[in-house]
Protein backbone atom coordinates (compact mmCIF):
# COMPACT_ATOMS: atom_id res chain seq x y z
CA UNK A 1 0.00 0.00 0.00
CA UNK A 2 1.68 3.38 -0.85
CA UNK A 3 3.27 4.85 2.05
CA UNK A 4 1.24 7.90 2.56
CA UNK A 5 -1.95 6.32 2.45
CA UNK A 6 -4.48 7.36 5.26
CA UNK A 7 -7.93 5.85 6.24
CA UNK A 8 -9.96 8.26 7.37
CA UNK A 9 -13.72 9.02 7.47
CA UNK A 10 -15.78 11.25 4.92
CA UNK A 11 -18.72 12.89 5.06
CA UNK A 12 -20.61 13.62 1.73
CA UNK A 13 -21.55 16.70 1.21
CA UNK A 14 -22.55 16.77 -2.43
CA UNK A 15 -23.51 13.59 -5.02
CA UNK A 16 -24.68 15.53 -8.12
CA UNK A 17 -25.75 14.26 -11.66
CA UNK A 18 -23.68 16.30 -13.61
CA UNK A 19 -24.07 13.85 -17.37
CA UNK A 20 -25.63 10.93 -18.05
CA UNK A 21 -25.19 8.16 -15.30
CA UNK A 22 -21.92 10.49 -14.28
CA UNK A 23 -22.04 12.33 -10.62
CA UNK A 24 -19.83 14.84 -8.70
CA UNK A 25 -19.36 13.43 -5.27
CA UNK A 26 -17.66 16.39 -2.68
CA UNK A 27 -16.64 14.68 0.77
CA UNK A 28 -15.44 16.77 3.93
CA UNK A 29 -12.79 15.50 5.54
CA UNK A 30 -8.94 15.37 6.24
CA UNK A 31 -7.34 15.85 3.12
CA UNK A 32 -3.67 15.87 4.56
CA UNK A 33 -2.51 12.73 2.50
CA UNK A 34 -3.36 13.72 -1.01
CA UNK A 35 -0.12 15.15 -2.46
CA UNK A 36 -0.36 14.63 -6.22
CA UNK A 37 -2.75 15.11 -8.86
CA UNK A 38 -3.75 11.49 -10.47
CA UNK A 39 -3.90 9.90 -6.87
CA UNK A 40 -7.18 8.25 -6.10
CA UNK A 41 -9.06 6.91 -3.20
CA UNK A 42 -10.85 3.56 -1.99
CA UNK A 43 -13.88 4.14 -1.01
CA UNK A 44 -15.93 1.68 0.88
CA UNK A 45 -19.62 1.59 -0.24
CA UNK A 46 -22.33 -0.74 2.34
CA UNK A 47 -22.88 -4.06 1.46
CA UNK A 48 -19.80 -4.51 -1.10
CA UNK A 49 -16.66 -6.88 0.60
CA UNK A 50 -14.02 -4.89 -2.02
CA UNK A 51 -13.40 -1.36 -2.27
CA UNK A 52 -13.99 0.91 -5.02
CA UNK A 53 -11.01 3.26 -6.64
CA UNK A 54 -11.85 6.27 -7.51
CA UNK A 55 -9.80 9.38 -8.48
CA UNK A 56 -9.42 12.63 -7.19
CA UNK A 57 -10.65 14.94 -9.40
CA UNK A 58 -9.89 18.14 -6.74
CA UNK A 59 -9.02 18.59 -3.45
CA UNK A 60 -8.41 21.38 -1.15
CA UNK A 61 -7.73 21.67 2.80
CA UNK A 62 -11.37 20.14 3.83
CA UNK A 63 -12.51 18.78 0.93
CA UNK A 64 -12.21 16.29 -2.15
CA UNK A 65 -14.34 15.81 -5.14
CA UNK A 66 -14.59 12.73 -7.09
CA UNK A 67 -16.74 12.66 -10.32
CA UNK A 68 -17.61 9.14 -11.00
CA UNK A 69 -19.59 6.69 -13.96
CA UNK A 70 -22.37 4.86 -12.26
CA UNK A 71 -21.70 1.21 -14.08
CA UNK A 72 -22.50 -1.63 -11.64
CA UNK A 73 -23.80 -2.43 -8.47
CA UNK A 74 -20.92 -0.30 -6.05
CA UNK A 75 -21.51 2.47 -7.96
CA UNK A 76 -25.19 2.86 -8.94
CA UNK A 77 -24.96 2.47 -4.63
CA UNK A 78 -23.65 5.10 -4.64
CA UNK A 79 -25.36 7.25 -6.97
CA UNK A 80 -28.03 6.96 -4.35
CA UNK A 81 -26.67 8.20 -1.72
CA UNK A 82 -27.78 11.15 -0.42
CA UNK A 83 -25.44 14.01 1.41
CA UNK A 84 -25.31 13.75 5.48
CA UNK A 85 -23.77 9.90 5.09
CA UNK A 86 -20.37 9.26 6.36
CA UNK A 87 -17.98 6.91 4.54
CA UNK A 88 -14.73 4.70 5.24
CA UNK A 89 -12.21 5.73 2.60
CA UNK A 90 -8.69 5.12 1.84
CA UNK A 91 -6.91 8.30 0.74
CA UNK A 92 -3.46 9.43 -0.56
CA UNK A 93 -3.46 6.20 -2.68
CA UNK A 94 -1.02 5.93 -5.92
CA UNK A 95 1.80 7.76 -7.40
CA UNK A 96 -0.25 10.42 -8.83
CA UNK A 97 1.13 12.52 -11.73
CA UNK A 98 4.30 14.48 -11.97
CA UNK A 99 4.53 17.93 -13.65
CA UNK A 100 6.72 18.18 -16.96
CA UNK A 101 6.54 20.25 -19.91
CA UNK A 102 6.22 23.76 -20.39
CA UNK A 103 3.84 22.94 -23.33
CA UNK A 104 1.25 20.02 -21.94
CA UNK A 105 -1.68 17.75 -23.84
CA UNK A 106 -4.02 16.61 -21.57
CA UNK A 107 -5.99 13.57 -23.26
CA UNK A 108 -9.07 11.91 -21.69
CA UNK A 109 -12.17 9.59 -22.37
CA UNK A 110 -14.90 9.54 -20.40
CA UNK A 111 -14.28 8.34 -16.83
CA UNK A 112 -10.65 8.69 -17.24
CA UNK A 113 -10.93 12.75 -17.52
CA UNK A 114 -11.49 13.17 -13.77
CA UNK A 115 -8.07 12.79 -12.66
CA UNK A 116 -6.92 15.30 -15.31
CA UNK A 117 -8.99 18.25 -13.92
CA UNK A 118 -6.68 18.56 -10.80
CA UNK A 119 -3.36 18.75 -13.01
CA UNK A 120 -5.09 21.01 -15.66
CA UNK A 121 -5.15 23.55 -12.24
CA UNK A 122 -1.83 22.62 -10.90
CA UNK A 123 -0.75 23.70 -14.15
CA UNK A 124 -2.54 26.98 -13.75
CA UNK A 125 -1.46 27.38 -10.87
CA UNK A 126 2.55 28.14 -12.11
CA UNK A 127 0.84 29.82 -14.90
CA UNK A 128 1.17 26.91 -17.84
CA UNK A 129 -2.13 26.52 -20.05
CA UNK A 130 -2.46 23.23 -21.38
CA UNK A 131 -4.39 22.08 -24.38
CA UNK A 132 -7.51 19.45 -23.17
CA UNK A 133 -8.94 16.93 -25.68
CA UNK A 134 -11.38 15.07 -23.88
CA UNK A 135 -13.29 11.40 -26.11
CA UNK A 136 -17.20 11.03 -24.50
CA UNK A 137 -19.35 8.59 -26.54
CA UNK A 138 -22.26 11.37 -26.91
CA UNK A 139 -23.52 15.20 -26.49
CA UNK A 140 -25.69 13.46 -23.20
CA UNK A 141 -22.03 12.32 -21.66
CA UNK A 142 -20.36 15.43 -21.43
CA UNK A 143 -18.79 17.03 -18.03
CA UNK A 144 -16.79 19.60 -17.08
CA UNK A 145 -15.88 20.83 -20.48
CA UNK A 146 -16.66 24.63 -18.82
CA UNK A 147 -13.93 24.12 -16.21
CA UNK A 148 -11.72 22.60 -18.19
CA UNK A 149 -11.98 26.16 -20.29
CA UNK A 150 -11.17 27.71 -17.30
CA UNK A 151 -8.12 26.43 -16.91
CA UNK A 152 -6.98 26.10 -20.41
CA UNK A 153 -5.40 27.08 -23.59
CA UNK A 154 -7.82 25.18 -25.84
CA UNK A 155 -10.20 22.39 -24.95
CA UNK A 156 -11.14 20.05 -27.96
CA UNK A 157 -13.98 18.05 -27.37
CA UNK A 158 -14.58 14.47 -29.48
CA UNK A 159 -17.55 12.25 -29.43
CA UNK A 160 -17.91 8.73 -31.12
CA UNK A 161 -20.83 9.98 -32.67
CA UNK A 162 -20.07 12.90 -33.79
CA UNK A 163 -23.13 14.83 -32.03
CA UNK A 164 -20.33 17.90 -30.34
CA UNK A 165 -16.91 18.90 -31.57
CA UNK A 166 -14.77 16.11 -33.74
CA UNK A 167 -16.45 12.96 -34.60
CA UNK A 168 -14.59 9.87 -33.92
CA UNK A 169 -12.25 9.76 -30.80
CA UNK A 170 -9.27 11.57 -28.89
CA UNK A 171 -7.14 10.72 -31.76
CA UNK A 172 -8.97 12.35 -34.16
CA UNK A 173 -8.23 15.62 -32.32
CA UNK A 174 -4.75 15.65 -32.15
CA UNK A 175 -3.43 17.50 -35.88
CA UNK A 176 -1.86 21.05 -35.04
CA UNK A 177 -1.53 20.89 -31.48
CA UNK A 178 1.67 22.34 -29.86
CA UNK A 179 2.82 20.36 -27.35
CA UNK A 180 6.45 19.14 -25.63
CA UNK A 181 4.57 16.67 -22.96
CA UNK A 182 1.42 14.43 -22.32
CA UNK A 183 -0.93 13.17 -19.83
CA UNK A 184 -3.39 10.84 -20.28
CA UNK A 185 -6.04 8.72 -18.31
CA UNK A 186 -8.67 6.42 -19.84
CA UNK A 187 -9.82 2.80 -21.29
CA UNK A 188 -6.91 0.76 -22.45
CA UNK A 189 -7.84 0.89 -25.81
CA UNK A 190 -7.94 4.65 -26.48
CA UNK A 191 -4.24 4.26 -23.73
CA UNK A 192 -2.69 2.32 -26.74
CA UNK A 193 -4.09 4.43 -29.44
CA UNK A 194 -2.68 7.89 -27.52
CA UNK A 195 0.50 5.70 -27.38
CA UNK A 196 0.71 5.33 -30.79
CA UNK A 197 -0.33 8.74 -31.72
CA UNK A 198 1.49 10.85 -29.63
CA UNK A 199 5.26 11.85 -30.29
CA UNK A 200 6.52 12.68 -27.23
CA UNK A 201 6.82 11.29 -23.53
CA UNK A 202 4.51 11.24 -21.27
CA UNK A 203 2.27 9.76 -18.42
CA UNK A 204 -0.19 6.97 -18.63
CA UNK A 205 -2.51 6.94 -15.55
CA UNK A 206 -4.70 2.99 -15.74
CA UNK A 207 -8.04 2.94 -14.38
CA UNK A 208 -7.79 -0.90 -14.76
CA UNK A 209 -10.32 -3.20 -12.40
CA UNK A 210 -8.64 -4.13 -9.72
CA UNK A 211 -9.02 -6.89 -6.91
CA UNK A 212 -7.54 -6.63 -3.88
CA UNK A 213 -6.19 -2.89 -3.73
CA UNK A 214 -3.42 -3.36 -2.22
CA UNK A 215 -0.97 -5.14 -3.82
CA UNK A 216 -2.27 -8.66 -2.96
CA UNK A 217 -3.54 -10.38 -5.88
CA UNK A 218 -1.94 -9.02 -8.86
CA UNK A 219 -4.96 -9.09 -10.50
CA UNK A 220 -3.79 -5.28 -11.75
CA UNK A 221 -0.64 -5.64 -13.37
CA UNK A 222 0.99 -4.24 -16.13
CA UNK A 223 4.17 -5.35 -18.19
CA UNK A 224 7.33 -2.31 -18.01
CA UNK A 225 10.54 -2.45 -18.86
CA UNK A 226 11.36 -3.29 -15.07
CA UNK A 227 9.16 -6.14 -14.74
CA UNK A 228 5.16 -6.07 -14.23
CA UNK A 229 4.06 -3.17 -12.10
CA UNK A 230 0.80 -3.34 -9.88
CA UNK A 231 -1.00 -0.41 -10.59
CA UNK A 232 -2.83 -0.08 -6.83
CA UNK A 233 0.60 0.06 -5.46
CA UNK A 234 3.53 1.34 -7.86
CA UNK A 235 0.51 3.25 -10.60
CA UNK A 236 -1.80 4.07 -11.21
CA UNK A 237 0.66 6.25 -13.72
CA UNK A 238 3.21 5.13 -15.43
CA UNK A 239 5.90 6.42 -17.96
CA UNK A 240 5.50 6.14 -21.71
CA UNK A 241 9.24 5.59 -22.16
CA UNK A 242 8.71 2.13 -19.48
CA UNK A 243 5.64 1.12 -20.80
CA UNK A 244 5.75 -2.41 -22.97
CA UNK A 245 3.71 -2.26 -25.54
C1 LIG B 1 -7.08 3.85 -10.07
C2 LIG B 1 -8.51 3.89 -10.54
C3 LIG B 1 -9.16 5.11 -10.64
C4 LIG B 1 -10.49 5.17 -11.07
N1 LIG B 1 -11.08 6.39 -11.18
C5 LIG B 1 -12.35 6.48 -11.60
C6 LIG B 1 -12.98 7.76 -11.70
O1 LIG B 1 -12.40 8.81 -11.39
N2 LIG B 1 -14.26 7.79 -12.14
C7 LIG B 1 -14.94 6.64 -12.49
O2 LIG B 1 -16.10 6.73 -12.90
N3 LIG B 1 -14.36 5.43 -12.40
C8 LIG B 1 -13.09 5.31 -11.96
N4 LIG B 1 -12.51 4.08 -11.86
C9 LIG B 1 -13.32 2.88 -12.21
C10 LIG B 1 -14.15 2.45 -10.99
O3 LIG B 1 -13.32 1.96 -9.98
C11 LIG B 1 -15.16 1.37 -11.39
O4 LIG B 1 -16.06 1.87 -12.33
C12 LIG B 1 -15.91 0.86 -10.19
O5 LIG B 1 -15.05 0.16 -9.31
C13 LIG B 1 -17.04 -0.05 -10.62
O6 LIG B 1 -17.66 -0.53 -9.46
P1 LIG B 1 -19.15 -1.09 -9.51
O7 LIG B 1 -19.39 -1.82 -8.24
O8 LIG B 1 -20.10 -0.03 -9.84
O9 LIG B 1 -19.10 -2.06 -10.73
P2 LIG B 1 -19.00 -3.65 -10.69
O10 LIG B 1 -20.30 -4.20 -10.22
O11 LIG B 1 -17.75 -4.06 -9.99
O12 LIG B 1 -18.87 -3.90 -12.21
C14 LIG B 1 -19.94 -3.60 -13.05
C15 LIG B 1 -19.47 -3.24 -14.42
O13 LIG B 1 -18.49 -2.21 -14.38
C16 LIG B 1 -17.34 -2.60 -15.09
N5 LIG B 1 -16.16 -2.13 -14.38
C17 LIG B 1 -15.80 -2.43 -13.13
N6 LIG B 1 -14.63 -1.84 -12.83
C18 LIG B 1 -14.25 -1.16 -13.93
C19 LIG B 1 -13.13 -0.36 -14.26
N7 LIG B 1 -12.10 -0.16 -13.42
N8 LIG B 1 -13.08 0.21 -15.49
C20 LIG B 1 -14.07 -0.01 -16.37
N9 LIG B 1 -15.15 -0.77 -16.11
C21 LIG B 1 -15.24 -1.32 -14.92
C22 LIG B 1 -17.37 -4.10 -15.08
O14 LIG B 1 -16.68 -4.64 -16.18
C23 LIG B 1 -18.84 -4.38 -15.14
O15 LIG B 1 -19.31 -4.38 -16.44
C24 LIG B 1 -11.19 3.97 -11.42
C25 LIG B 1 -10.54 2.74 -11.32
C26 LIG B 1 -9.22 2.69 -10.89
C27 LIG B 1 -8.54 1.38 -10.77
S1 LIG C 1 -5.52 -5.09 -7.17
FE1 LIG C 1 -4.54 -6.75 -6.18
S2 LIG C 1 -2.44 -6.35 -6.65
FE2 LIG C 1 -3.46 -4.63 -7.46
Amino acid sequence: MAKNHGDDFFTLTENKLIAKNTYRAVFEGNTKDLIAPGQFVNLKIDGFYLRRPISVADYDGQTMTLIYKAVGRGTEKLAQTTPGKVFDILTGLGNGYTLRGGKPLLIGGGAGIPPLYGLAKKFAKKGIKAVVVMGFGSKDEIFYADEFRLLSHEVRITTADGSVGTKGFVTDAFEEIDYDYFYTCGPEPMLRAVYAATNTEGQFSFEERMGCGFGGCMGCSCKTITGNRRICTEGPVIEKKDLIW
